[in-house]
């Protein structure tokens, strides 16, 4: 049997195909059409220690490739969290990652400690990286202030922490760096490009909040270009690696740049059964391939053109 499985921290996933923050709901919204024994993880919602609204509607837009959102963090805050989300979370096959944001460290860290003690929790994803909210992007693009969050956050857990970063910066290499440095266990990237559409008729925006931001296949070029030069720092801690997967192909793409793991999110509003289909196509592939496992794709990239037979 080829082996699937994968590390993150100090977590063994059993496939590296994790379902992406906000694109899965909490896992068993699925759980009637996705065997959720085929994922990796399950990532939630973006969670804050108060409730959020989010952005007023339109707040999403398809576009050529993919589509524009700005849902703006809706969620139901930690306390309703603990008490509504949890029991459904406990009975999930697969391992729960909290996406987690903050208007300041203190919310981020009061999440995490909040949650440090709740067993279903593997661990965190620290979203630094949405561009629907104000300041979202805050964390992910000055390297001061995500080292000040992650000097805060670090310290309440003992617990996976897996910083996510925007593409909308102009160095992403060095805030990974910066995450690393200061207890990051693992990167996931990208999170979505802030983009905009046009109505003609009213020439206003397509989506109330003016911007949001592009996923899908659309995006995959530049989620590789920006997994690959986070690789290239070689920083020392796993690199999950999101934007437009809908394919084993996409998949593979990502992880011979150097990600150990893979977020699948806009394709599970078109194609919910890919998450079915990729253990077994990545079984076969390495059996074709003659991988004894994946992990031996993991950073396999070559930068001559041409030059794997
Ligand atoms: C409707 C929608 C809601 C999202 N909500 C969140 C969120 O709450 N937190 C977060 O970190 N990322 C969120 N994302 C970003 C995805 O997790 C992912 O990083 C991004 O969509 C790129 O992957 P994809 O091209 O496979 O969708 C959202 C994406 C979409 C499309």
């Amino acid at each position: 049997m080829i082996d699937i499985s994968t590390q993150i921290g100090s977590l063994k996933l059993d496939t590296p195909f994790i379902v992406a923050s906000g694109t899965f709901g909490y896992g068993s919204e699925y759980s009637s059409i996705v065997d959720l024994n085929n994922l990796g993880a399950v990532v939630t919602k973006s969670l804050s220690v108060l409730s959020r609204e989010g952005n007023p509607p339109p707040r999403i837009w398809e576009t050529t490739g993919g589509m524009l959102n700005a849902i703006g963090l809706e969620n139901c805050g930690l306390e309703a969290f603990v008490s509504g989300r949890v029991p459904e979370l406990e009975k999930l096959p697969t391992k729960v990652l909290v996406n987690v944001v903050g208007n300041s460290v203190e919310e981020y860290a009061t999440v995490c400690a909040r949650l440090d003690s709740v067993p279903c929790v593997a661990g965190f994803e620290i979203n630094i990286s949405c561009p629907n909210v104000k300041h979202g992007c805050r964390f992910a693009s000055d390297p001061g202030d995500c080292e000040r969050l992650m000097k805060r956050v670090r310290p309440v857990t003992k617990k996976t922490l897996m910083v996510k970063l925007s593409p909308n910066v102009t160095d992403i290499a060095e805030i990974a760096r910066v995450a690393a440095a200061n207890g990051a266990d693992a990167l996931s990237l990208i999170n979505t490009l802030l983009g905009m559409a046009v109505d003609l008729k009213t020439r206003g925006p397509r989506i109330a909040n003016v911007t949001g931001g592009l996923s899908g296949p659309c995006v995959k070029p530049v989620a590789l270009r920006c997994v690959y030069q986070v690789a290239k720092a070689k920083l020392g801690i796993p690199i999950v690696g999101i934007g437009g997967i809908r394919s084993l192909e996409d998949a593979l793409e990502f992880f011979v740049v150097g990600a150990t793991a893979v977020q699948i999110g806009t394709t599970n509003y078109f194609d919910p059964d890919l998450i079915n289909r990729l253990p077994g196509e990545l079984r076969a592939w390495c059996e074709k391939e003659e991988l004894a496992s994946v992990r031996e794709l993991v950073g396999t990239f070559t930068e001559t053109c041409g030059s794997h037979p």
